[in-house]
């Protein structure tokens, strides 16, 4: 083990989490308390404050009487340098931070610096935003002599919820879009994993974020979420997490017609065709589905392989597959940790059931761990080979690392079964032909098509869904957008 694996981070010092509400540590309004596990064992590592109603109103009058202070009233570049300073205090903190992941929710440590530099690409990224928060000057056919203009103004109160398949970079899509226009935040993160965001909290007002600018209220979805999700005085949602939970977010939205930004679930295919360099398509395709061991919302879950290479390529995936390092994710060689509980292990297991059911063809995995890792929720790497495309392993998303295999004969084919799904968040296509790489890259309906490679995001681009995988773009010029609405202003110039 390396030298980051054999600490224990410092924030688990003391296990026992409050909420974070204007800058101080609060325990819930009716003192109960969650526990919350490191998957890799089954052990309790922290409890959580049970919030409810009475500390999420609590926490959105600290957002509202922060968002109405001094913070709203930040110029642009004072936003900037605090920005830089946020940015500097977590790159500090990265190797303490990305652990505290790893035993929150299992992401392996050889995956630790490339979610720090995702990270400080974000806040830097955000910082840059806060001078684009832009109107403009409309020359207007009114009579008289009429100035008009658009001026951008914050949102206000942003409520985030977050899911549990990497909040260290999920909650950055919120926070940076806050501080960057002068929001503020009430966030709910998982109760899986959200360790990494309290933590974060407390960093943000010691680099000098004012108090109550950013709010953590912890506690189940059904409770703190659902409060949240409901609240006359919040603004704005941005919710990350299942279709099911942002149809619900969709009904509690309307009593004070609350904006949404919704990034919810997917099915995304990944297109193999015969002509594909499978040197790069095998891994590709693999790692598509398996990194995070699965628990990526845009997975490229169905590989639909041209079949007059199906043998060849399900050889070499089933090979891949096999060779994968999974356990502890402490363990600096291991490629595959845990998954996040108890219950997703279940969900997992129970679909790997259905997939034999209906009669798929298991050629890898399959199994849950058992030996020393018999405590924790691992899960092998799966591959299922010859799937059809209406099974429920076809359909639904499992949130593990699951394959599902599926022939085609011709490239329409493959577009139309690819197509066939409620979801649209990705998709992909290996191929060494242009033309063809072309028409898939319009035909796929998904908010992110890779050609040749899978699952590449970069903040400066942007991401976002279509269909049910949801509305509202993150990331890129735009994402300051969210957070601000626009303001006509006609003055008489007299
Ligand atoms: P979920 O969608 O229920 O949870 C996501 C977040 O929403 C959590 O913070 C949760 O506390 C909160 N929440 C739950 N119910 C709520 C409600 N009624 N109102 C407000 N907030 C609420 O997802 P869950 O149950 O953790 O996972 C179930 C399945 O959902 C997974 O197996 C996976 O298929 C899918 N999922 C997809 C994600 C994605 O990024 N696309 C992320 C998490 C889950
Ligand atoms: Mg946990």
């Amino acid at each position: 083990m390396n030298s980051i694996a054999s600490k224990t981070p410092s924030f688990l010092s003391n296990p026992k989490k409050h909420h974070f509400i204007d800058g101080e540590w609060r325990p819930s309004v009716s003192g109960e308390v969650i526990e919350t596990r490191n998957p890799s064992t089954g052990e309790v590592i922290a409890t959580l404050a049970r919030g409810g109603q009475a500390d999420v109103d609590v926490a959105v009058a600290s957002a509202r009487r922060a968002f109405e202070g001094r913070w709203s009233r930040f110029t642009p570049s004072q936003r900037h340098a605090l920005m830089m300073k946020v940015h500097d205090i977590i790159e500090k903190n990265g190797d303490d931070l990305t652990l505290l992941e790893t035993y929150d929710m299992g992401s392996p440590v050889s995956r630790a610096n490339s979610v720090k530099d995702r990270v400080l690409q974000m806040i830097a990224y955000f910082a840059t935003l806060t001078s684009s928060c832009l109107g403009e000057t409309i020359p207007n056919s009114l009579p008289g002599n009429y100035f008009t203009m658009t001026i951008k103004a914050p949102l206000g109160v942003i409520g985030g919820i977050i899911p549990w398949n990497g909040p260290l970079v999920s909650q950055w899509w919120i926070l940076g879009g806050a501080l960057a226009t002068g929001c503020t935040v009430v966030l709910k993160p998982a109760e899986d994993a959200c360790l990494s965001v309290l933590r974060v909290a407390e960093l943000l007002v010691e680099a000098g974020v004012p108090k109550g600018v950013v709010n953590v209220v912890t506690g189940l979805g059904a409770e703190a979420g659902a409060a949240l999700a409901a609240h006359p005085d919040v603004d704005k949602i941005f919710f990350t997490g299942s279709t099911e939970t942002g149809k619900e977010i969709i009904k509690a939205s309307a009593a004070n017609m609350k904006r949404l930004s919704l990034e919810l679930g997917g099915k995304s295919p990944d297109i193999i065709f015969a002509d594909a360099d499978l040197e790069k398509a095998v891994p590709g395709a693999a790692m598509g589905v398996f990194a995070n061991s699965g628990q990526i919302c845009f997975a490229g879950t169905r590989v639909f392989v041209e079949r007059k290479i199906q043998n060849e390529f399900v050889e070499r995936l089933a090979s891949f597959t096999k060779g994968l390092n999974v356990g502890n994710p402490l363990d600096p060689n291991v490629q595959l940790g845990p998954v996040v509980s108890q219950r997703q292990l279940d969900r997992i297991m129970n679909y790997i059931d259905i997939g034999n059911k209906e009669g798929a063809d298991l050629v890898a995995g399959g199994s849950r761990l058992g030996a020393g890792l018999a405590k924790g929720y691992f899960v092998e790497p799966t591959v299922f080979t010859n799937v059809d495309n209406n099974m429920r392993i076809a359909r639904e998303e499992i949130f593990g690392p699951v394959i599902s295999v599926v022939p085609f004969d011709t490239a329409d084919e493959a577009l139309r079964l690819a197509n066939d799904t409620v979801y649209g968040l990705g998709g992909a296509v290996w191929t060494s032909n242009i033309s063809m790489a072309t028409k898939m890259m319009h035909g796929i309906k998904a908010g992110q098509v890779w050609v040749n490679c899978y699952g590449l995001l970069d903040v400066a681009v942007g991401f976002g869904g279509h269909k049910q995988s949801g509305y509202g773009w993150k990331g890129g010029s735009q994402h300051v957008e969210g957070f601000l609405y626009p303001k006509a202003v006609t003055m008489n110039a007299g």
